[in-house]
């Protein structure tokens, strides 16, 4: 084990707990459910709601289709269990991927009011993609798919029950609050239409890389987002 993954960031919450368990789910993607989080979700959504307004005062969402609100750089919130989340994302990484080093090329949260959802797509600017679960929001007892993150991708046999490679079954992971999970970013993925009303549902994404990559200049996956603050040292 290396010795950055049992440093102690948050006083008795290792960045990865003793006899933590990684469930692989497929050959390529892994899950593990970090219950000693639990303690700091209310204070992360309730730093995310706030977060939330101040962006939404700012401009009004433009479509549900991006998954919500998104409020970027986790490690630099301002909430306590957020820097532990971003150490337990990259621990994950390494240890699933085989690497020694870890590198956030980008990470985020997401807020998702009714109506909100994301269409399937993948991430090409790093190999392997963390999504936590803080808030699954409200229960919808008549449709148990809606506000889900699901994978559908011919590439994985686990969607295609019926005939190898043609993809006929969507998979849906069970996250519950602390479930993490990591995939590889090229892995086609979304999350059903939200619909609760009263609760958000709120997940945090990370897409990750063995080494940081160069700049990002004009890439669409980083268009009109502000950069991490330590990209640029002498304004840090
Ligand atoms: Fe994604």
């Amino acid at each position: 084990m290396n010795a950055d993954i049992s440093e102690n960031l948050e006083e008795g919450h290792p960045v990865w707990p003793e006899g933590q368990e990684i469930l692989q789910i497929d050959p390529a993607i892994a899950m593990t459910r970090f219950e000693d989080l639990l303690p700091f979700h209310d204070g992360l959504i309730d730093y995310l709601i706030a977060r939330e307004g101040e962006k939404r005062a700012e401009a009004a969402k433009q479509t549900g289709a991006a998954g919500g609100t998104k409020i970027y750089h986790i490690d630099t919130w301002q909430v306590p269990g957020a820097h532990l989340l971003d150490e337990r994302a990259q621990a994950l990484y390494r240890q699933t991927v085989g690497q020694t080093t870890s590198a956030v090329d980008l990470s985020w949260g997401n807020i998702y009011r009714a109506g909100d959802y994301i269409l399937p797509h993948a991430h090409r600017r790093s190999q392997g993609s963390v999504v936590y679960m803080l808030s699954i929001g409200d229960r919808d007892e008549e449709d148990p798919l809606s506000g889900r993150f699901g994978f559908a991708d011919p590439r994985l046999p686990m969607c295609c029950q019926d005939t190898a490679e043609i993809m006929t079954t969507p998979h849906f992971p069970q996250l519950r609050p602390g479930s993490m999970i990591i995939f590889p970013s090229t892995v086609v993925h979304f999350a059903t239409p939200y619909r609760g009303e009263t609760r958000p549902r709120i997940t945090l994404s990370w897409n990750l890389n063995k080494t940081p990559l160069a700049s990002r200049p004009a890439d669409d996956e980083a268009r009109g987002i502000a950069a991490h603050p330590a990209a640029y040292p002498d304004n840090a």
